[in-house]
């Protein structure tokens, strides 16, 4: 492709953020490297829409790296519920106290020094890099990916063509703009270039697409074969005493839900549990029973299935956990499976609440 076309094509998409991007928090006249990062780490896995009133929370909570660092873990991963892939929480304390003790409060503005911090893999330092400070680098997130591999008709499977991506869209990257350029492809993906139903006629790359010319937007970017994810069972044990508390435990500090607090639960395997099974293993003996229906809940790479026993106590367990009563679950730092089994088992076993 020629320079001038190349020079086109990123003239084009700029003109058009500059009418139409997205009034989203973190995109603010004054970069703010502290905003940045904290949405940038949002925004992975989970869309705008769900990230911005987190954003705002925790903006007003945590206004700096500094204030980040000196909060309570467990204050930081309660902020987070609902946003899923927990270890995200983790890295995001650990990398405001690396930024607090080893860089005095300030983002470094390399890239090679943002991929070191906790949590910020070639993706988020290349968010930070171009939006942040304006460094001509592109990072190449799934929109990016489907507009560039759209743009190119690119054939290989997406997983293996990131460099490629990254390279054709370098080099139609604006030296001037980079950090727009980064977030008008963004947008450009979310809002027009989309997985399915393009809207090409409103794209400003629409005459040099060829995907587009080849009346077969949809087909990329090129997918390797999903594999089907297996299911797992588990039980949670719903354990109630005379004061209608529950009791909750908190989860290992490393691992999935690190930290998190949880329904005793089971472990987590390919086949279902027998009632037997189940009797031995719930946390002390009691009148346990199975309620109807289950809890699912799909993960990564698996689907889970939850059953919930319930009992009731007047002994004092010496298992580890604690009592918690209901109205005081919003204290908790719960994850949201376990939102839903608290959800399950107070409308199943409302009888027994009262
Ligand atoms: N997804 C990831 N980063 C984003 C940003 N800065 N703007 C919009 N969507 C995004």
């Amino acid at each position: 492709m020629s320079s001038s076309k190349k020079i086109k094509l990123s003239v084009d998409v700029l003109k058009w953020y500059d009418g139409v991007a997205r009034d989203l928090p973190w995109r603010n006249k004054t970069s703010n490297p502290y905003h940045t990062w904290l949405s940038e780490i949002m925004l992975q896995q989970t869309t705008v829409q769900t990230v911005i009133p987190y954003f705002q929370n925790f903006l007003t909570r945590w206004p700096t790296a500094e204030a980040m660092a000196g909060a309570d873990l467990d204050d930081i991963l309660h902020a987070w519920q609902g946003l899923g892939y927990y270890a995200r929480a983790h890295n995001l304390h650990k990398c405001a106290q690396v930024i607090t003790s080893e860089y005095g409060g300030v983002f470094p503005d390399t890239e090679e020094k943002l991929l070191t911090l906790p949590g910020v893999g070639s993706y988020t330092a290349a968010a930070i890099a171009a939006i942040a400070f304006d460094i001509p680098t592109v990072p190449v997130d799934g929109n990016i990916e489907r507009v560039i591999s759209r743009l190119y008709s690119i054939k290989e499977p997406v997983r293996q063509t990131k460099d490629q991506v990254r390279a054709l869209a370098t080099k139609i990257l604006p030296k001037d703009r980079p950090g727009d350029f980064a977030q008008a492809l963004m947008d450009l993906g979310a809002t027009i270039c989309r997985p399915k139903s393009p809207k090409c006629d409103q794209c400003p790359w629409e005459s040099a697409c060829t995907a587009y010319k080849s009346d077969m937007p949809e087909v990329y970017p090129v997918k390797l074969p999903k594999k089907l994810k297996p299911t797992r069972h588990g039980v949670a044990f719903w354990l109630q005493n005379a004061d209608h508390e529950i009791w909750l435990r908190k989860r290992p500090p490393k691992g999935l839900f690190g930290g998190m607090i949880e329904v005793p639960s089971t472990e987590w395997r390919d086949k279902p549990w027998e009632n037997e099974e189940v009797r031995e293993l719930a946390p002390l003996s009691s009148n346990w029973s199975a309620l109807e229906g289950m809890v699912t809940h799909t993960f990564t790479h698996f689907h889970l299935n939850i059953t919930i026993w319930v009992g009731t106590t007047s002994a004092n367990t010496n298992a580890d956990g604690f009592w918690c009563a209901p109205n005081q679950f919003s204290e908790q730092a719960l994850p949201t499976l376990m939102k839903k089994i608290v959800t399950h088992a107070t409308s199943l076993n409302g009888a027994r609440r009262h």
